[in-house]
């Protein structure tokens, strides 16, 4: 069979590369793609948003299952087209569908489910513009910081953490004047939770479930998790506090919950779900849920998987999960993420990338890159991510840090502490 992939990261990398081994796989699509998914399978041009497009690839390259990657086609309704088209209806496509992608689209409908299923979470209140006035009393009920989030997708900038009442306040009508455009129609305020964060990962064909292996996402683009949020620069699997009565905990109070919760509102949920946990004194709770898997968390957690996760993603098509088997490898890896200079805030792109081919041990998987004749150039502000393996994350990290050293384009950074809290 013909695969095709949507989306242009280092986690349709990871799920190119690993799907290419599939003995059930024919060829790779993947679309748009970037330089080294040209290198892994073919690269369509095409904007995964528009849906036209993507039917046009799907007949054109007789495309026998899609795996979406990011999470806007997804929100947008993808899985929907495919399931209203006469052609594409009979054509599997890994994700969920609108209503399933609200776990992701939107913050209130994630957290009123989060309640409605008794599942651990930080306590809220959702804000429009016809009870304003109520915000300044919730915030008095709260501990600083504030944790302030505009419902829909905000291209990652839609969470807003402050000290200062009077700024959390205003941060929040500002979200509710546009600040985000329609996505801050509705503002989430949360209680703040302390503690350290994890992904952890399920695939399910709506019915049950296989649980993939764990992450650690480092999102602070500063040594020691100092400075801005960025997309992720870095990410280790397993992860050591992620131990087996932790993880009982996770799946006794949150995965099944969701599950069953998703079963008992009648959503039909084929796909990946990432749980964005927080280990708050040996207690996990949500932080978010998103309708896709992470990257660069799947820069780490592809690469433990030994099965075959064709095999897998068959299993959801054919809603007979349960059946398969899912096989993980016990080894650390790491991957750290090469992005260009200024990134999260204002960078250069078109910068000449060297010494990719000196890489020995580590799995590169490209991000923001792109071909030019036959030089590789960045395009982007995560530009490659350098996956390693090793029996412990010491290991790992060493290989990982040895290849990345080895790489170079004009006013590279990286930061040189991945696992440091570990
Ligand atoms: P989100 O987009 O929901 O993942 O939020 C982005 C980041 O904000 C998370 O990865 C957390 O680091 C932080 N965050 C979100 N909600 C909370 C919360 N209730 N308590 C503490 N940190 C939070
Ligand atoms: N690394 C976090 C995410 O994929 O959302």
């Amino acid at each position: 069979m013909n695969i095709l992939i949507l989306g242009s990261g280092g986690r349709e990398h990871a799920l190119a590369w690993k799907l290419a081994q599939s003995k059930k796989i024919s060829k790779v699509f993947i679309g748009p793609g970037n330089a080294g998914t040209s290198f892994t399978g073919t690269n369509i041009s095409l904007n995964p948003e528009n849906f036209m497009e993507v039917k046009r690839a799907v007949l054109d390259h007789d495309i026998g299952m899609v795996v979406v990657g990011p999470e806007a086609p997804l929100v947008a309704g993808i899985h929907d087209y495919f399931l209203e088209d006469d052609y594409l209806r009979n054509i599997p496509l890994i994700g969920p569908d609108r209503c399933g992608a609200r776990l992701e689209g939107s913050k209130e409908f994630a957290k009123g489910f989060l309640k409605r299923n008794n599942i651990p979470t930080a306590a809220y209140r959702s804000f429009d513009l016809s009870n304003v006035e109520e915000v300044r009393p919730f915030l008095k009920e709260l501990d600083p910081p504030y944790v302030i989030k505009a419902d829909g997708l905000a291209a990652g900038k839609g969470v807003v953490i402050l000290n200062d009442i009077e700024e959390a306040e205003k941060e929040v009508l500002d979200m509710l004047h546009g600040k985000f455009g329609k996505a801050g129609s509705k503002v989430v305020v949360e209680q703040f939770l302390k503690g350290i964060e994890l992904s952890v990962f399920i695939i399910t064909d709506g019915h049950s479930y296989k649980l993939l292996p764990e992450a650690k996402d480092y999102k602070k683009a500063g040594e020691g998790d100092t400075g801005l949020n960025t997309g992720g620069m870095g990410a280790v699997s397993p992860v050591p506090f992620a131990d087996e009565s932790f993880m009982l905990k996770v799946k006794e109070t949150i995965i099944d919950p969701t599950i069953n919760g998703l079963i008992n509102e009648g959503i039909v949920y084929k796909g990946f779900i990432f749980f964005g946990l927080i280990n708050v004194n040996g207690d996990p709770f949500v932080i978010e849920y998103n309708a896709r898997l992470g990257d660069p968390e799947s820069e780490v957690v592809i690469p433990r998987i030994k099965s075959d996760l064709f095999d897998l993603l068959e299993g959801v098509a054919e809603g007979n999960l349960q059946e398969r088997c899912l096989e993980v490898y016990d080894d650390y890896v790491t991957t750290i993420m090469l992005v260009s200079g200024g990134y999260p805030g204002t960078y250069k792109k078109g910068k000449v990338i060297s010494g990719l081919d000196k890489v020995n041990n580590s799995v590169v998987f490209h991000a923001g890159t792109m071909i030019s004749g036959d030089e590789v150039l960045t395009s982007g502000g995560r530009v490659i991510a350098v996956s390693s393996r090793g029996k412990t994350m010491k290991e790992a990290l060493a290989e990982s840090y040895h290849n990345a050293g080895l790489i170079s384009f004009g006013n590279i950074y990286y930061r040189t502490d991945i696992g440091f809290d570990l």
